[in-house]
């Protein structure tokens, strides 16, 4: 690309990806996540370049492309979207962005289900507001780049993943309450253990749109609760009782999705308590349990996650481990004894290699810092 050639950065923003120990598609039903960043990110360089409106974006790894600020409007090509719908809400908010020029470089494997739409809407938000002085809150950035995603990405996703790619602390999980955005960082201490992802390298089309649609049938299920308890408003309200007191008007799905919501709730509080207690067995317990509503209830896993999951259990020296992200393949999160963690990773290539003829992609994550500046 012809900016390229005098392309002077006056900034760098790292934006990370996250996982999340526990509390899946809870978000959107308004409850409790626990996330964290981790080390892998999105790199973003920005310059002003001086002119009223028009903008340079380039992507390692893929083709550029130029826009003007007055005229935006989705795009055909997928990953412009998230670049585009940034602006796109920056530009409901303040006129003062101005022609920019623009690189990202990512080593956040994409479609891994650790957010890397996150990292990207986040990322470019959070250096637009440093670059053009825009005073946005990092909350407002937080809360702007969801909107990007509803917009023009078309995924109807909660605030866990924009919320922990910009709040997240070195070594600390976030608890936060999606109802009311309170958080707290809870520190996590599980040595001698590590935090193993495995990359099925499997990404499902299917998955924005059933994700959407896993949205609307737990709206399903809170109308039917409703006739009886007019007081909740989401899913974050019901209980139990409430759920089994209206089985027989919802459908079986419906009734899973629920069941799986309301769990999975209570699964996030349990795993603050075992982080607090150094409970790892519970921890892994735990993510064991998730996983298995994940699958059978939520039905947002896949072959690959739960061959991996399986394999897993088989192993004392793993703890527990799930499937995390919005599902339909991606990376499964393990807790594995450090002296067994080379052992763990080619074992676990080998027998998925045979059985899905897939080179398995393994690597460590520790709990890390949120988007930011960065010195060059
Ligand atoms: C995706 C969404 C999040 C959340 C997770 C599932 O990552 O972007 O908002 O719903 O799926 O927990």
């Amino acid at each position: 690309m012809q900016f390229l050639e005098n392309f002077t950065p006056e900034l760098t923003v790292a934006s990370p990806g996250r996982i999340n120990f526990i509390g899946e598609h809870t978000d959107y039903n308004m409850g409790y996540v626990l996330p964290t960043a981790i080390g892998n990110k999105i790199t973003f360089k920005l310059q002003k370049n001086g002119t009223d409106n028009f903008c340079n974006v380039y992507s390692v790894g893929y083709k550029g492309f130029s826009l003007d600020l007055r005229n935006i409007s989705i795009s055909d090509t997928e990953w412009e979207n998230y670049v585009l719908g940034v602006l796109n809400e920056i530009s409901k908010l303040t006129d003062s962005v101005k022609g920019f020029d623009c690189t990202i470089e990512s080593n956040l494997p994409l479609g891994s289900g650790l957010s890397s739409s996150a990292a990207m809407e986040c990322g470019l938000a959070y250096g637009l507001n440093e670059l053009f002085g825009l005073g946005l809150s990092k909350i407002a950035i937080v809360e702007l780049s969801q909107r990007a995603e509803h917009s023009y990405v078309g995924t109807q996703c909660g605030i866990m993943d924009q919320f922990a790619s910009v709040m997240s602390k070195e070594g600390n999980v976030i608890l936060l309450d999606c109802q009311s955005l309170e958080y707290q960082y809870i520190p996590i201490d599980i040595h001698p253990y590590k935090i193993i992802m495995l990359n099925t390298k499997v990404e499902h089309t299917l998955a924005s749109s059933e994700y959407n649609t896993r949205k609307l049938e737990c709206e399903e299920g809170v109308s039917i609760m409703k006739k009886s308890n007019p007081d909740i408003k989401s899913l974050r309200d019901a209980t139990r009782y409430m759920l089994e007191n209206s089985k027989n008007e919802m459908t079986q799905t419906v009734y899973n999705r629920c069941s799986f919501i309301i769990d999975e709730n209570k699964r996030v509080l349990k795993m603050v308590d075992a982080f607090q207690r150094k409970d790892l067995e519970a921890v892994g317990n735990l993510l064991y349990e998730a996983h298995q509503g994940i699958s059978k209830l939520y039905e947002v896993s896949c072959p690959e996650s739960d061959f991996l999951v399986d394999f897993a259990k088989t192993n004392a020296k793993v703890l527990g481990a799930r499937q995390t992200g919005g599902g339909f393949g991606g990376c499964t999160l393990n807790i594995v004894h450090e002296s067994a963690v080379e052992d763990f990773k080619r074992e676990a290539a080998d027998a998925y290699k045979k059985t899905f003829n897939i080179d398995l992609e393994a690597f460590e994550v520790r709990p890390s810092g949120g988007t930011k500046i960065v010195n060059f």
